[in-house]
């Protein structure tokens, strides 16, 4: 099978890519290599005779529409995005124009081609905070940030054209994801790349938000089992029932470290800050994935790869990243 893969070089879209180039398949990446992405998550099949890179926005319709004749992908996997909700607190406009405009010059370009699917990835996020119980496929939406705002809008995107063209689209909505290679800026990268130097741990508020933490192959291997039994014009909850509250997390990271408890301090929170996101995965259960790393294991896993990739961070610490982190950082305290 021949897979496009939008925002292949980033935290996700590089484990996937590596997990299927494995299992047999072709895969075309189309990154724009924004700050996010990072060619050395992908070193190690850059001369795969299967994998093809392209460096270029969703947002291009004429290089979309270029590489989708020329390559002539079956399916489409959409990872491109804006991410961050912090950056999109403090300016949301890269994240109209990638996760809704390039949303929809994908969706608008596929339908001149033969794609059999077209998988969006969307976000737990999309429903908003649920103080308890857990959200349904069928629930309403109601995004919250900038960030969730604009991936609810290019998940509906993906729905309307399936209701409307017909188009071969599924939508999946993750819970968080963790593992080697995400970006430091996001909690448990941040949190256990600032222990290892000894730097203070800022947590938002009184750390007691949960997040449902889901290791990344785990969410791969759903992906694959979606595109070859996924129903089209479904969405599919994938959630972990992981669910901790920051500050557990935060100590955990400090333990299996072994650094000081007092690493950790409470900051300024964030605007808007959503406290409980939960889900249930009952659909994609009953397809017949099942989560195989437990939160221990993956957080272990996690830092020893963050211990054995110092240069790998330290580079993107050093660089860019440091300017928006300080004034991230400044605008908490
Ligand atoms: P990431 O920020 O690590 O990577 C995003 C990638 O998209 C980067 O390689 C970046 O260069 C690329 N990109 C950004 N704008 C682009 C554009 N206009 N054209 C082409 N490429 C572009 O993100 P991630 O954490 O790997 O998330 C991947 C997808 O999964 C996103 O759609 C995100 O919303 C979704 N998601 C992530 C999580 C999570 O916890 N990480 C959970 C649920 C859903
Ligand atoms: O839930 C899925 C979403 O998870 C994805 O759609 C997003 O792309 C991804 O970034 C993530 O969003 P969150 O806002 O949940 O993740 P983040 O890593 O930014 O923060 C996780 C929690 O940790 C959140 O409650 C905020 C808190 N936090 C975060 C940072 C960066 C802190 O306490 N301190 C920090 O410095």
């Amino acid at each position: 099978m021949i897979i496009l893969v939008t925002g292949g070089a980033g935290f996700i879209g590089s484990h996937f890519t590596k997990m299927t180039l494995k299992n047999g398949n072709r895969v075309v990446v189309l990154d724009k290599l924004t700050y996010a992405g990072n060619l050395e998550n992908l070193k190690e099949i850059k001369n795969h005779p299967n994998f093809r890179f392209y460096k270029g926005d969703i947002c291009n319709k004429k290089l979309v529409e270029k590489i989708l004749k020329n390559e002539g992908p079956e399916v489409i996997i959409n990872f491109a995005a804006e991410t961050h909700v912090d950056r999109s607190i403090l300016d949301a406009e890269a994240f109209i124009d990638t996760d809704v405009k390039g949303t929809f010059v994908l969706l608008q370009a596929a339908r001149k081609f033969p794609i059999k699917l077209f998988i969006q990835v969307s976000t737990d996020e999309v429903y908003g905070s649920i103080p308890e119980g857990s959200f349904k496929e069928t629930d309403a939406l109601n995004p919250s940030s900038p960030y969730s705002a604009s991936k609810a809008a290019g998940d509906r995107l993906a729905y309307s054209y399936w209701v409307t063209y017909k188009s071969p689209v599924i939508i999946l909505r993750p819970c968080n994801i963790y593992g080697p290679n995400q970006y430091p800026e996001k909690f448990i990268p941040l949190f256990i790349t600032n222990a290892i130097e000894g730097k203070p741990l800022p947590l938002y508020g009184d750390g007691k938000q949960v997040r449902d933490w889901l290791y990344v192959t785990d969410l791969c291997e759903a992906i694959e089992l979606i595109i070859q039994k996924g129903a089209l014009g479904e969405v599919y909850n994938i959630a972990a029932s992981n669910e901790k509250n920051n500050l557990e997390i935060a100590q955990k990271i400090v333990e299996i470290l072994g650094k000081d408890k007092s690493l950790i301090q409470h900051v300024k929170d964030r605007e808007g800050h959503d406290r409980r996101y939960s889900m249930s995965s009952s659909k994609v259960l009953q397809l017949g994935w099942k989560p195989r790393v437990n939160l221990e294991q993956g957080l272990k896993e996690t830092i020893q790869w963050y211990l054995n990739n110092r240069p790998w961070w330290e580079k993107i610490k050093r660089g860019r990243y440091s300017k928006y982190y300080q004034k991230q950082y400044a605008h908490r305290v």
